[in-house]
């Protein structure tokens, strides 16, 4: 717990209203300011205060940047060749025990408009999943066909941990070994002021955020869930988002193309679909591979294209990645290595006339893309969209639930088409991973049946 030293802090930074506020807590209340204020990193938020008051608006260091080097989807006999030879490498490391599972779950679904955690948003077409299930799933299928163990890991905010935990529970971990599945909580960052003042939330808390999904690689490391790992002979960690139903789950071809570059991260991207989609885009900056979120990019970047008309930097950011362990144990070694982003954000707080009031505040989070370009050995594939990568962020319009739908409905469908099923148009289908983790397996499952689909049908 923080103890009193954290008051010489607060004295260090001058702030003097948290410390006239504490003074007037009776002491149980003090406790409770301390024990919640345990875990800050009060000279970071100062020392990060200081760095972005000093420039005027962030340069993004974009002098030299090109297209990246990526793996593209493959067409030649060769390219084809290579992706056989990293399944093969991507299936053996599953089988021998070598890969976990990250899902990254901290953030809220507040775009979406939807209560609670994101991975408890019901997904799929048909039978309405949740996105936990639908990923529970998915490993389970692998665990079963490779005849290994697979870890789940779970990053969850203050916020959701407790709820996370609780879904995971009431739902006998989908079919999971209880002990295979982990839940850690990433870290939080006090928000501060322009002018340099920390925050206070109400009488016991300070305002604080999530550190964003570059803290993952920190909590995982913290909680010593990376040493558990490490001990037990694991060596990669695929990484995805919650929120995209889509996700090839430990895609073998994509853990093969990392071992095959000794790849310390690696990431799928996507063609973007047009100049104003809100993704990340891979580049090399200064002769590093890197990812740049579109907001930090000039128009004239997003829109420019090539001697063919199609658009330049077309890599879209799917936040699916692989990682090696030993990696994340090295940029944690002396501190962790990530650079931190700030934002503006307008928040409400009470006065102290007791009014709700709009207070203009810096918040900072690390990007878990930033880790690229402290990486040695890096690897970048190209992958369909169609087949990858759908997430869900939006209420309604692009990326929402129902763009999502549409994705897994149709994807379902062309493997089915590709197995010689015909189906009517208007027909919905969903495919349980649990039958089906891939249209090969598909067609090897309803081989030699007649299936004459007039209705909505769920393969489970
Ligand atoms: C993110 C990427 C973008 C990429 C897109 C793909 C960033 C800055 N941008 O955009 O490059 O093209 O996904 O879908 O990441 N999360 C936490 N803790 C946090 C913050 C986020 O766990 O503190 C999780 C969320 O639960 C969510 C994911 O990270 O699953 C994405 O976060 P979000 O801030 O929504 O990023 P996007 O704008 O979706």
């Amino acid at each position: 717990m923080a103890d009193k030293s954290f008051l010489d802090i607060l004295n260090k930074y001058k702030q003097h209203h948290v410390l006239g506020h504490y003074h007037t807590l009776p002491a149980e209340k003090q406790n409770l300011f301390l024990k919640n204020l345990d875990k800050l990193d009060i000279d970071l938020v100062f020392s990060l205060h200081k760095n972005f008051s000093d420039i005027q608006e962030p340069s993004h260091h974009l002098k030299d940047i090109k297209p990246a080097e990526i793996i593209s989807i493959p067409e030649t006999s060769e390219e084809k060749a290579f992706y056989k030879k990293a399944r093969a490498l991507g299936e053996s490391l599953i089988r021998d025990q070598k890969v976990a599972v990250l899902i990254v779950a901290g953030g809220q679904g507040s775009r979406l408009g939807f209560e609670g955690p994101k991975g408890t948003f019901p997904a799929t077409p048909i039978m309405k999943k949740t996105l936990f299930q639908l990923f529970a799933e998915s490993i389970k299928a692998i665990i079963e066909r490779y005849n290994t163990s697979m870890p789940l890991l779970i990053m969850t905010s203050r916020e959701n941990h407790r709820d996370t935990i609780d879904f995971f529970e009431s739902h006998d971990y989908f079919g999971l070994k209880k002990d295979t599945v982990r839940f850690f909580m990433q870290g939080m960052i006090p928000s501060i002021t322009p002018e340099g003042n920390l925050i206070l939330k109400d009488e016991a808390n300070l305002f604080t955020n999530p550190d964003g999904h570059g803290g993952s690689l920190k909590a995982l490391h913290d909680s010593g869930l990376l040493r558990d790992l490490m001990k037990k002979g694991f060596t990669e960690l695929f990484y995805c988002q919650v929120d995209n139903p889509l996700v090839k789950i430990a895609d073998p071809v994509f853990l093969g193309c990392h071992a095959l570059s000794k790849s310390q991260v690696s990431t799928k991207v996507v063609r973007r679909t047009n100049i104003d989609e809100k993704v990340g885009i891979y580049l090399s900056i200064n002769g590093r591979d890197a990812i740049a979120e579109y907001s930090d990019l000039p128009p004239e970047f997003l829109s420019a294209l090539d001697e063919n008309g199609n658009i330049r930097y077309w890599a879209g950011n799917t936040a699916i990645h692989a990682f090696s362990l030993e990696f994340i144990k090295h940029i944690n070694h002396r501190g962790y290595a990530v650079p931190h982003h700030r934002a503006r954000k307008t928040i409400e707080i009470i006065d102290n006339k007791g009014l709700l009031t709009n207070l203009d505040s810096w918040k900072f989070e690390t990007f878990v893309f930033d880790t690229i370009p402290l990486a040695e050995r890096t690897c970048c594939m190209e992958v369909v969209r169609e087949e990858e990568f759908s997430p869900i962020k939006n209420r309604d319009g692009a990326d929402s639930p129902d763009t999502a739908r549409v994705a897994m409905n149709n994807q379902h469908k062309s493997w089915l088409e590709n197995a010689g099923v015909k189906i009517p148009s208007m027909t919905q289908v969903e495919i349980s991973p649990l039958f089906a983790l891939d249209k090969e397996e598909l067609r090897e499952k309803i081989k030699g049946k007649e299936l004459h689909i007039q209705e909505d049908i769920y393969f489970g």
